[in-house]
């Protein structure tokens, strides 16, 4: 039987929260977390890194734990997994830097703050046509928060026998994505878009502020490195 399907986002979001409060989330391993990360993604040893959509904070933790030294913060639109995130985080010093916000909307941290933003699975990435004018001013906006040096990890599982179909919002785990959402950056239709390399790529390469520094698809994810375009 397929699971629930919500009649708005504002329902989606509360049963997100149910989702991140009760045993169930994701369930990632530590381990698995800490060797992809040590795998695919070229952690600094100091610096800033925000967790941005870090829902219940494992994969911040994971980075934590592998490189002691770097400051981490993380922002997801969900209460329940930040409340999970700041326990994770408790021992760390970083707890307070976990907050709850919407990423869709102006991020609250001065440019130039971070030097890793990693992204895995943002809401914004679940729509089909990511190349629109105000879906690419967000990502935009995304990396005007990069240092120099900083860089961008956009992370989204993506089938390959699917690619270019949504799953259906009855067969998708996070209960956020089991009701449509519209706004001037997010044509959302619920359920999952698997994305082409194409339709993936397309918002990074319209950016004008932005340059592309590696692609790989790796275990049914698309991984993008990505950095701020520097001024000539
Ligand atoms: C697929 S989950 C990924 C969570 C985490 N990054 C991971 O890999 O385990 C997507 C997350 O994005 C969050 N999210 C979706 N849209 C968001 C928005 N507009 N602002 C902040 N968080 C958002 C959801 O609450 C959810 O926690």
């Amino acid at each position: 039987m397929g699971q629930k399907i919500y009649e708005t986002p504002d329902d989606a979001l509360c049963a997100t929260d149910r989702f991140y409060e009760s045993q169930e989330g994701f369930q990632y391993t530590e381990e698995l977390v800490r060797n992809w990360l040590t795998r695919y993604v070229n952690l600094p040893e100091t610096g800033r890194v925000l967790d941005l959509c870090c829902g219940d904070g494992i994969w911040a933790y994971g980075m934590k734990c592998l490189k002691p030294r770097l400051e981490l913060f993380g922002i997801d639109v969900s209460s329940g997994g930040i409340d999970k995130a700041r326990t994770l985080m408790a021992q760390s010093g970083d707890a307070g830097n976990f907050i709850v916000g919407d990423v869709e909307e102006k991020l609250p941290y001065p440019d130039a703050f971070f030097d890793l933003i990693f992204a895995r699975g943002p809401g914004l990435y679940n729509q089909h046509e990511m190349d629109r004018p105000e879906t690419v001013d967000v990502i935009e906006h995304w990396h005007t928060k990069l240092s120099t040096r900083g860089r961008f990890y956009s992370i989204f599982a993506s089938t390959p026998l699917q690619m270019g179909t949504y799953t259906a919002m009855e067969n998708v785990k996070l209960p956020y994505n089991r009701c449509p959402r519209k706004s001037n950056a997010v044509d959302f239709k619920g359920g999952k878009f698997h994305h082409t390399i194409q339709s993936f790529l397309a918002p990074f390469w319209r950016a004008e502020s932005i340059d592309v520094v590696e692609y790989f698809f790796i275990k049914n994810n698309h991984v993008l490195v990505t950095k701020k375009r520097e001024c000539e």
